[in-house]
């Protein structure tokens, strides 16, 4: 299995703390907020990822690869607009061409041990919430979606899709298929209703043992290193990417 990780997008949640840096090089705590979604990779066994940014980060991306090489093999793609988090399937196509693919979106903080996905199809979490019209929102029963929608106005039910997705091959071809939303851009949550047309969209719940943040908020970014902080020093576990061992 191949893994991509998006690490795009404009941030404009977060200006102006994204009006000169990207967004996934922020700190959470005593790391770059890429080294936790990073760390979801090894969880799955997985070294061999694309690491897809926007034009003007992909010398700072370069140093981070470079920095990580004795872990990872990065693979760097330039998106040249944030045309959507489906686009990463397009750009990356020579990468993941008859692969399975891990994606992972670079703003994803999600600490425990999710559960593994399932062979066929596609796997996605779901992840009870407050505020479910923020996120992508899965309406699930028995381990499979029944309905799926971005940021709806009236959600169906209070579980949002954390950034964290499996696909088997056929994604690329679905990524080929879809067009634009009306906000222009490829929207994921469109390849996610291909495999639920297939009756092949596996959901699993993240139960409270599982913390996950879409750290893209301010509030979000500021709990993260909250939580990283006292959970390191409560436990000395380190959370996300270990520093001793990327940087000894
Ligand atoms: P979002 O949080 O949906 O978008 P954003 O990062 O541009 O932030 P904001 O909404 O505040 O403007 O993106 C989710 C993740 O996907 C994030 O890690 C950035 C990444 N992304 C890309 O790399 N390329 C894209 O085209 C899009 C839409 C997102």
């Amino acid at each position: 299995m191949k893994g991509i990780i998006l690490a795009g997008g404009s941030g404009s949640r977060l200006y102006p703390l994204t009006l000169t840096t990207n967004k996934q090089l922020l700190p959470i705590y005593d790391k770059p907020m890429i080294y936790y979604s990073l760390d979801l990779f090894l969880s799955q066994g997985i070294e061999d990822i694309c690491l897809i940014t926007s034009p003007q980060h992909i010398k700072d991306f370069e140093k981070i690869s470079y920095t990580l090489k004795d872990i990872f093999s990065i693979n760097l793609i330039v998106q040249d607009q944030p045309k959507g988090i489906a686009e990463s399937f397009l750009l990356s196509e020579e990468f993941i061409k008859g692969n399975k693919v891990m994606l992972v979106l670079g703003d994803t903080f999600i600490h425990g041990k999710i559960p593994p996905p399932k062979n066929t199809g596609a796997t996605i979490y779901a992840k009870k919430v407050k505020n479910p019209n923020e996120y992508g929102v899965v309406e699930f029963y028995n381990g499979k979606a029944i309905s799926i929608e971005e940021k709806p106005e009236s959600p169906k039910s209070h579980y949002a899709v954390p950034g964290i997705y499996f696909y088997d091959e056929m994604a690329l071809e679905y990524a080929k298929q879809i067009k634009p939303s009306a906000r222009g851009e490829l929207e994921i949550t469109d390849i996610n209703k291909q495999y639920l047309e297939k009756d092949q969209l596996h959901t699993i719940e993240l139960d409270n043992s599982i913390v996950w943040l879409d750290a893209g908020t301010y509030d979000s970014l500021f709990e993260a290193s909250e939580y990283v902080r006292d959970h390191q020093s409560k436990t000395s576990n380190c959370i996300g990417l270990n520093l001793k061992k990327v940087h000894e």
